[in-house]
């Protein structure tokens, strides 16, 4: 049934879809500008695409977008499903369900996370090198998709390839970046310092309510994965610092600029 309603939501989107992208986007916290940047042919709100989930949170529209980023052919999507919503980590994952079958080969992702890394700053960008799940549910559980196999090797999940491009962008652009492990966890609450703490001996070096899920769907369909943080609040280390979700908007807002230019960059430059 639900590999039916990916199917059928895919079929409908592709009578309508005004080109072939290979590449998606999805416009987390912090990206949300670099939709402007778009030539959008078609703008379809989720609410209007059969059997897609209807986002609800504060901050994040939902709509699908078809258009151009320089002469490159792109889906994104404005406003993503979180887990701490009440989805189910199917309807989570829905989407990228769909960008698979649409022919999507690579997928950018960003998110807003704490950082536990005492080497990180506010308003830093973390490159994604590596991710724990500490979701409650597996976005996987259940009966295994034809579209990949039962036990997904997850060696490389997020591609080196796009790691060196990333980093050569930086370097070029004067861009500071730092690397990480990005542990997501179900929310909504923010973390204690103790499970800062915990997250940190871990090996994460920040920590966010997103991303894990639709990543793990992505590579479990061999989808090439790309994923920038913005660090928003630390944690973990030195006497406990209040968060809210202004705090968060802000500093990801403040950020913005930046992440724009390097996922612009980024999308212009990796191939298809
Ligand atoms: N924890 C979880 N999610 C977050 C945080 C955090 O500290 N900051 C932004 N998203």
């Amino acid at each position: 049934m639900y590999y039916e309603q990916i199917k059928e939501t895919a079929a409908w989107l592709q009578e309508r879809m005004p080109s072939q992208p290979q590449t998606a986007i999805i416009l987390g916290t912090g990206l949300g500008r670099l939709a402007e940047e778009i030539s959008v042919t078609l703008a379809i709100d989720y609410k209007d695409i059969p059997n897609f989930p209807v986002s609800t949170v504060e901050g994040h529209s939902g709509r699908l977008i078809f258009g151009k980023l320089g002469d490159k052919n792109i889906l994104a999507m404005q406003g993503r499903f979180h887990f701490y919503e009440g989805y189910s980590m199917q309807q989570v994952t829905f989407p990228v369900r769909v960008m698979y079958e649409l022919g999507i080969k690579t997928l950018f992702v960003s998110n807003a996370a704490g950082g536990t890394d005492p080497q990180f700053s506010i308003g830093d960008l973390m490159i994604i090198t590596d991710h724990i799940n500490f979701f409650p549910e597996h976005p996987l559980h259940g009966k295994n998709l034809p579209v990949g196999p039962r036990f997904p090797d997850m060696h490389e999940t997020y591609d080196h390839e796009l790691i060196a491009l990333a980093d050569g962008i930086a370097a070029e652009k004067g861009i500071k970046l730092q690397h990480g492990v990005y542990i997501g966890t179900q929310g909504p609450t923010f973390e204690t310092p103790a499970e800062y703490r915990m997250f940190r001996s871990f090996g994460a070096d920040a920590v966010g309510m997103s991303t894990v899920p639709e990543v793990i769907v992505a590579r479990h369909c061999g989808i090439r994965v790309f994923g920038v943080s913005v660090i928003t609040d630390l944690g973990g280390f030195d006497a406990p610092v209040e968060v809210s979700h202004e705090e968060v908007q802000e500093a990801a807002n403040a950020a913005q600029p930046v992440m724009t230019k390097l996922m612009r960059a980024m999308i212009m430059r990796s191939d298809d």
